[in-house]
């Protein structure tokens, strides 16, 4: 198990994690609507209490429980908690691409912990080992790329549905490409040590409407640069 009190760094990344199958999360009873689509909901901010609106009172009883195993499989008690939920046609774009999730290095960071569930069709994922270059700046340049290619060969593992399961920033996963269009339920609690300031961010009507002026993929990711090997430059 990963020691989620350390500040990650790029030698955490020379092992992808799989999924970790975590018991004691009950099976969420899905809301009656035919789509909800909440995108990083903040319901608990790192020193407070948990506000959870109506929209989400479904998954109250699974947020609440998430937190407390976190904190008993961590050690952390304070930790932002967000939550996502996909819940109708899966129209995502770049989530069937390989990723870490909460893999940023804009500032130092423990690693953020994912509890993730899904109706049918488990995320993908990939275990190995990769060497990663002296001169590879993850500031810089696009870890998943990187790490896509470096585990090309390696075989594409299915994380199973109907299970909760935590995901550390240093498994490599992809949705399904199969689930595109199709009608599923995606569920993410997340554990991050740094507030979330998204423009995207889904507001919660219970905390102050924030400011943010900030959109971190077209602000950051979509800077990132393939790193390219010094021979083919
Ligand atoms: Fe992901």
């Amino acid at each position: 198990m990963r020691d989620f009190q350390k500040i990650k760094s790029m030698s955490d990344f020379r092992q992808t994690d799989p999924p970790i199958l975590v018991d004691g999360i009950s099976q969420p009873t899905l809301p009656p609507l035919h789509s909800q689509m909440i995108l990083r909901m903040l319901v608990r901010p790192k020193y407070g209490d948990f506000r959870i609106p109506n929209e989400l009172s479904w998954l109250e009883s699974q947020i609440r429980k998430a937190a407390a195993l976190d904190a008993n499989l961590t050690g952390i008690k304070d930790s932002w908690c967000y939550v996502t939920v996909r819940h109708g046609p899966t129209v995502s774009k770049t989530d069937d691409e390989w990723h870490f999730d909460g893999a940023s290095f804009r500032t130092g960071l423990i690693p953020e912990r994912n509890y993730i569930w899904v109706s049918h069709t488990g995320p993908q994922y990939k275990t190995g080992e990769i060497e990663w270059p002296e001169d590879f700046d993850p500031t810089k340049h696009n870890l998943f790329t990187y790490a896509s290619r470096a585990l090309t060969d390696a075989d594409i593992q299915t994380a199973p549905s109907g299970r909760w399961m935590m995901m550390t920033p240093f498994c490599l996963h992809r949705r399904d490409p199969a689930t595109n269009g199709a009608y599923r339920t995606f569920i993410r609690i997340s554990f991050p040590d740094i507030e979330g300031r998204d423009i995207n961010n889904t507001h919660n009507p219970l905390l102050p409407t924030p400011f943010f002026g900030r959109d971190p993929v077209k602000n950051f990711r979509n800077h990132l640069e393939d790193y390219q090997c010094k021979e083919r430059r």
